[in-house]
């Protein structure tokens, strides 16, 4: 059996090519989600790839979350910090709540998987860490001060954690994707859309794919010596 990788926020959109890549790589792969049973169902009936059902941003529901992964499926060496989601709106019309479930999902997502995995990872002297940020978070993006803060905290985080994990051989990444195929993107409106597109040198929207390469990259042997990085794969949106 291959090492065991977790990628939350799994069964869809980026998430879904990444457990399908890390697959393909040799990983026994898990997919936590949160909502979506009907689209969980079909991903395992397709992928063969089980998953679990629990809320990241919920701190008591993570450390059950994995400790039940750990005991079904094995002590768990990478984990891919996928989750999040947008409550877009201009600072005006944000309400806290906006604000708050947006940090409480994509950024306290990525502490609550840390603290329930990294002991185990520490313990066996091997991980993986690998956190979605964004290209919204490395430059901001009109109508996100909640995405943009919680995303750029999302690098912060992993240049902190990446230098309490380098000498116990536990390296811990970010990639920062520009604009993807998903639902997620699908979501801005068409005219506000075409005028990011317009922004992309490459000329379209990246695919889940090319994402899922690069976190399997940072997820090999071949990238032991990488960490506390930012790989940017945004089609030449935002050079930093
Ligand atoms: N810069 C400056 N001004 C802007 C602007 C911009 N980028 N965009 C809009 N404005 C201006 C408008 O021209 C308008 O000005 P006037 O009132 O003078 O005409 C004013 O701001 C209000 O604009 P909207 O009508 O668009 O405001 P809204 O409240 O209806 O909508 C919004 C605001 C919801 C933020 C909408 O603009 C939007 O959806 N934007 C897209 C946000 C986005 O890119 N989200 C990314 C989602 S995908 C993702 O996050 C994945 C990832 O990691 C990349």
């Amino acid at each position: 059996m291959g090492k065991v990788a977790i990628v939350t926020g799994g069964t869809r959109g980026i998430g879904r090519a990444i457990c399908e890549k890390l697959q393909a790589d040799g990983f026994t792969v898990v997919a936590n989600y949160a909502g979506n049973d009907e689209a969980a169902r079909k991903f395992t009936d397709e992928t063969g790839i089980a998953t679990y059902k629990w809320d990241v941003g919920d701190h008591e529901a993570t450390q059950a979350g994995c400790a039940k992964v750990a005991a079904e499926v094995g002590p768990v060496d990478v984990v891919v910090n996928n989750a999040g989601i947008t409550r877009d709106g201009t600072l005006m019309r944000m309400g806290f709540d906006d604000w708050n479930e947006v940090m409480r999902i994509n950024l306290g997502g990525c502490f609550n998987m840390a603290k329930a995995c990294f002991p185990g990872m520490k313990e066996r002297g091997w991980g993986r860490i690998v956190n979605i940020g964004s290209i919204n978070g490395q430059a901001g993006q009109y109508g996100q001060v909640n995405y943009a803060a919680a995303k750029s905290g999302i690098h912060g985080f992993t240049k902190a954690l990446a230098q309490e994990g380098a000498r116990f051989k536990i390296t811990v990444n970010a990639i920062a994707p520009g604009y993807i195929d998903t639902d997620m993107v699908a979501a801005v409106p068409d005219e506000v859309l075409e005028k990011i597109v317009a922004k992309i040198p490459v000329g379209r929207l990246g695919k889940a794919e090319e994402i899922a390469r690069g976190v399997s990259f940072l997820c090999s042997e071949d990238a032991a010596f990488v960490t506390g990085s930012t790989m940017s794969i945004n089609g030449g949106q935002h050079m930093y």
